[in-house]
This record gives C-alpha cells, sequence and structure tokens, in this order.
C-alpha cells in the first residue's frame, strides 16, 4: 500500500459502496479522511470501520449535494476545522435507472443537481483548501456513461447527461486550474460489483479472469495510482473498461 500519510482527503458519498471503499483505503494508506454523505449513521458506521483498521475517526460532514444551502453548511464545517486539503474525490452522485414511466421531477433534478451542480457548488467551496495544498489533487468519479457516444445502457438519459457534465467539469477545471499546483482528473467505472475493502472476498479480486465485472477496488487502485504520479503529469482520464458490464458489454 502507498504511504499517504499526512494527506487530508475528504470524499463525498462515503456512507457506503465505491466511496466507503475509497474512504478505507486511503485511510489504511495514513491519510486522514473526511466522510461526507447525506446519512449519518451510515458516516458513522464507516467511520467506525476506520477507526477499528487505523486507530483514528475520521471527521463527519452530512452534505446533501442536491441542496445549496447543505453544501453552504457542509463548506463552512469543512473551513472552520481544516486550513488544508489535499485531496478531494467527488464520488457522491445520484443513480438513475432507465424507465418507461416518465421521470419525476425530483428524479431529475436530484440526479442532475447532486452530480453537477453540487459537485461543482462543493469543489469551488474546496478549492482555496486545495490551493494550500503542496500535492492538491481533485478527482471526479465519472462513469462509462460519461464517454463520448457510449451506450445508454439501462441508465437514465438525465443520469447519462450527468455523468457527460461531470467529465466536462473535470475537464474545465483541469484549464481552469493550469499554472496553480491543483491537478484534476476523472475516473470513468463500468458497472461495478460493490465490494467492501473489509469484505473477504476484496483479496481474491486480483484473480478474476477476463469476462468478470470490475468492483471498487478496481477503481480505487486507479485512483491510488493517479494520485502518487510524479506532480508534471495528470492522468487527466482514466477508463476502466471490462467485457460485462462494460462499454460495450
Ligand atoms: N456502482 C457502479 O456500478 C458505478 C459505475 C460507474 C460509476 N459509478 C459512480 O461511482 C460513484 C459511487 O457509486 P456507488 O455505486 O458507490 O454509489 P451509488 O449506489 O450510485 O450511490 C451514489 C453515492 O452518492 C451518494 N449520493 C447520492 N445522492 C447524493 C446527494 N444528493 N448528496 C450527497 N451524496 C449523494 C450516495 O450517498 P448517500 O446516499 O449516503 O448520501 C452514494 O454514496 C457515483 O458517482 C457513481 O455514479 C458507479
Amino acid at each position: 500500500m502507498k504511504n499517504l500519510n499526512g494527506l487530508t482527503a475528504v470524499i463525498t458519498g462515503s456512507g457506503r459502496g465505491l466511496g466507503a471503499a475509497m474512504a478505507i483505503i486511503l485511510a489504511d494508506a495514513g491519510s486522514k479522511t473526511v466522510l461526507c454523505a447525506r446519512n449519518q449513521s451510515a458516516l458513522n458506521d464507516v467511520a467506525g470501520q476506520i477507526e477499528e483498521r487505523v486507530g483514528q475517526r475520521p471527521d463527519q460532514v452530512v452534505v446533501d449535494l442536491a441542496d445549496n444551502a447543505s453544501i453552504g453548511r457542509a463548506i463552512a464545517q469543512i473551513t472552520e476545522k481544516y486550513d488544508t486539503i489535499d485531496l478531494l474525490i467527488n464520488n457522491g452522485a445520484m443513480w438513475l435507472e432507465a424507465s418507461d414511466e416518465p421521470h419525476s421531477e425530483q428524479e431529475v433534478f436530484g440526479t442532475i443537481n447532486a452530480a453537477v451542480t453540487g459537485s461543482f457548488l462543493f469543489t469551488q467551496g474546496m478549492l482555496p483548501l486545495l490551493k494550500r495544498s503542496a500535492r492538491p489533487d481533485i478527482v471526479t468519479i465519472g462513469s462509462i456513461s460519461a464517454l463520448p457516444n457510449a451506450p445508454l445502457h439501462s441508465v437514465a438519459v438525465p443520469f447519462y447527461a450527468a455523468k457527460h457534465a461531470q467529465a466536462a467539469i473535470a475537464t474545465g477545471l483541469q484549464q481552469m486550474l493550469r499554472g496553480t499546483p491543483v491537478r484534476s482528473l476523472c475516473v470513468h467505472p463500468p458497472y461495478l460489483d460493490d465490494i467492501s475493502p473489509a469484505d473477504a472476498e476484496w483479496d481474491a479480486i486480483p484473480e478474476r479472469a477476463k469476462g468478470e465485472r470490475a468492483t471498487n477496488r478496481d477503481v480505487c487502485e486507479a485512483v491510488m495510482f493517479a494520485i502518487t504520479r510524479p506532480r508534471h503529469i495528470t492522468l487527466s482520464s482514466i477508463t476502466i473498461d471490462t467485457d460485462e458490464g462494460g462499454l460495450f458489454g
């Protein structure tokens, strides 16, 4: 495992799934983690797991990325406690599956607002803290749905559009932050098996054969690789593809 001692990472959507796995892996590598999600009890649960593994309980910030006021409170809470953060992982995004029925306004607003408006406002709020770091990175968790001409598969059009917009935000930030120490990179996962580092199955993932699905571990390892590259390069876009659940699968 890489040594990330002294690094402070803020991870959205870290109460479950990929975000929780990412927080655990970063903590295992020595980072201080700030867990963000809507659900306080889910955050408590992940914080407990991390405390058990590394002996340090992460800070937890309740934030609904589809709610401006909630984003403002979260930014204020983090800014009050931290002068500097080194890594922001924009992982939180609302999933929306394709349906024969019209989507409700709430589903459409929620999907677009959490992934696009909320992630951008939250990132903007974290930028002053990132700019004080010697090694600042913004990682956007996109999707194969974010890639140009990606097949729609089972995703709803607002989710497809939101993921395209997240990829555009990552690229836009990379241009906007040219000449600053902050890198912006985007990782595009395929459909994932939701396996936690706490699950026994985690250790067997490297033995998977071609044709098996990708997992949280594969995304975590891509992120770890990207953020530990020398700082003169940015792995600006990483696509993780598979036969099953991948771009053409
Ligand atoms: N799983 C996959 O197959 C897959 C494939 C490609 C890309 N991705 C991307 O990977 C990321 C994580 O996906 P996942 O599968 O672990 O989770 P998921 O089941 O897609 O759930 C989304 C994550 O985002 C958070 N979230 C949703 N709405 C939110 C809101 N309004 N405010 C704050 N947080 C919100 C959720 O946390 P709370 O509900 O606790 O707030 C949860 O952690 C997402 O960006 C997803 O689009 C996933």
